[in-house]
C-alpha cells in the first residue's frame, strides 16, 4: 500500500504554512493518517542543518548550500517520508526538492543537470504526487515575511534573486503540469483552502519513484 505525497512550494511569505495547516486539519477530520514535515528540517540532523542554512551571519557558497539542503533531504526521505508512505499515510511537506531546483538553480545559478542528478540520488527518485505552488509577487511576499521578524539568510537575498525564484517556480510548474497546482496566493485563504482540498481529493495515490 502506498500513501499520498503532497508538497507545498512558493516564494517567501506566500502563506504556505497557513494552507498546509488547514489541509492537515481537514485530513485529520476525514480520519486520514498523515505525517507533517518540512524542509530543511524534519529530523534531528535536518533541524541542525536548518540552523546553519538560515543563519543570517553565515556566508555559504551556492554548491555547499545545495549540498546542505540535500543532506537534510536525504535523511528526511529515508527516515520520515518513505516510511510514512509505506504505511499508506498522507505525507504533507513544507518545501521539498523543487525548492532546490529553483532557489539553488534559478536563484543561485547552479547547473540544472547537477541539481537533478544529485536530487534523484538523495531522494531515491521519490517525487511528490501533488505540489501546491502558491505564487506571489516577491515584493508582497518579502514584506509579509518581514512582518514575522528578522530576515533569515535566504530572505536577506536581493529582490532580483527572489524574482528569479518566483519565475523559476512558474517555469517548473509549466514543465510538470500534471503534478503542480498553481494558485494565486493573493486569493482569500478560504478559497485557496477549498481548491487545495479539491486537488488532494482528486489526486491519484501513485507516489511515483521515477
Ligand atoms: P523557511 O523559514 O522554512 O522559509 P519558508 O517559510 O519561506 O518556507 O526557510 C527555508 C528557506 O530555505 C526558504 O527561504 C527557502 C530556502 N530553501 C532553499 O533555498 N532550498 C531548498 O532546497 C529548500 C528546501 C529551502
Amino acid at each position: 500500500m502506498s500513501g499520498l505525497f503532497v508538497t507545498f512550494e512558493g516564494p517567501e511569505g506566500a502563506g504556505k504554512s497557513t494552507q498546509l495547516a488547514r489541509l492537515v486539519e481537514r485530513l485529520w477530520a476525514d480520519g486520514l493518517a498523515c505525517t507533517v514535515t518540512r524542509e530543511p528540517g524534519g529530523t534531528e540532523l535536518g533541524s541542525r542543518v536548518r540552523e546553519v542554512l538560515l543563519d543570517p551571519s553565515l556566508t555559504i557558497d551556492p554548491l555547499p548550500e545545495f549540498l546542505l539542503y540535500s543532506a537534510s533531504r536525504a535523511q528526511l526521505v529515508a527516515n520520515v517520508i518513505r516510511p510514512a508512505l509505506d504505511r499508506g499515510e498522507v505525507v504533507v511537506c513544507d518545501r521539498y526538492a523543487d525548492s532546490s531546483l529553483v532557489y539553488q538553480g534559478a536563484g543561485r545559478g547552479l547547473d540544472a543537470r547537477l541539481l537533478t542528478d544529485i536530487t534523484r540520488a538523495v531522494t531515491g527518485g521519490q517525487m511528490p504526487d501533488l505540489t501546491v505552488l502558491l505564487d506571489l509577487d516577491p515584493v508582497i511576499g518579502l514584506e509579509r515575511a518581514a512582518r514575522r521578524g528578522q530576515p533569515d539568510r535566504l530572505e536577506q537575498a536581493d529582490l532580483a534573486f527572489h524574482r528569479r525564484v518566483r519565475e523559476g517556480f512558474l517555469v517548473l510548474a509549466g514543465l510538470n503540469p500534471s503534478r503542480f497546482l498553481v494558485l494565486d496566493a493573493i486569493l482569500a485563504p478560504e478559497v485557496l483552502e477549498e481548491r487545495i482540498w479539491h486537488a488532494v481529493q482528486s489526486c491519484p495515490h501513485s507516489s511515483s519513484t521515477s
